[in-house]
């Protein structure tokens, strides 16, 4: 059975933006994939740990020398692997948090980002270790980061681009629902945009 990974990284729950955008993504990618199963993970839910030198110590330990505690912190880091491998096409909603992605979504990535797992070091430069498969990025933002804003502000596109990138994904989509702190008329705007940048994004 195919696969959607949805990783939302919201705090704001039932009122997020990027979330009903994710659903509505997913709603729609069902359609054209027929029995998908969706996997679902909330980095503003999940509480991971930031990257200590207690974490880092146990992803540079080796496997058959590391105690209970370091398994611990291997296995969790191991499992969201797993899930970004065995997806199929995956999905961010990453609203903008001070022009960067929440530090939640940034602590996933800590967590995914791994020597020897998602990416290697070769004598040619750094290798993704992920299969290349489908990702969309839907960012949601208050100001206007469009060509028509203030675009070299946007620390969140570049930024997911080039992580997802490193790691072997190199067929990223990003889209982006600007000016939702504008006012009413600025915000059903925004989402209509969103809503035909989707379904074009799924036709392509
Ligand atoms: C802590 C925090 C920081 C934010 N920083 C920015 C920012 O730097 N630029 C911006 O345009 N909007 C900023 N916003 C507004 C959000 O990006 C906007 O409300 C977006 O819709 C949030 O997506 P969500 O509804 O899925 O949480 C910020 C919101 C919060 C809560």
């Amino acid at each position: 059975m195919s696969k959607l990974l949805v990783i939302n990284s919201s705090p704001m729950g039932e009122n997020s933006v990027s979330r009903k955008l994710t659903a509505m993504f997913a709603e729609k990618y069902q359609a054209q994939n027929q029995g998908v199963e969706v996997v679902e993970h909330n980095t503003a839910e999940m509480k991971l740990p930031h990257l200590d030198g207690e974490i880092l110590g146990a992803f540079f330990t080796p496997a058959d020398q590391r105690n209970d505690a370091q398994k611990a912190h291997v296995k969790r880091s191991e499992d969201l692997i797993a899930d970004l491998k065995e997806a199929d096409a995956i999905v961010v909603g990453s609203p903008m948090h001070n022009f960067g992605v929440p530090s939640t979504l940034k602590t996933y990535i800590d967590h995914i980002a791994r020597a020897g797992e998602t990416f290697k070091y070769t004598e040619n430069g750094p290798v993704g270790l992920v299969a290349d498969k489908p990702v969309y990025v839907l960012a949601t933002r208050g100001g206007d980061y469009s060509e028509n804003g203030y675009p070299q502000m946007d620390f969140v596109l570049p930024y997911l681009k080039t992580i997802f990138g490193f790691i072997g994904l190199n067929n990223v989509t990003l889209l982006q629902a600007n000016g939702l702190a504008m006012g009413e008329e600025a915000v059903a705007s925004a989402l209509n945009q969103a809503e035909s940048d989707i379904e074009a994004a799924l036709a392509a």
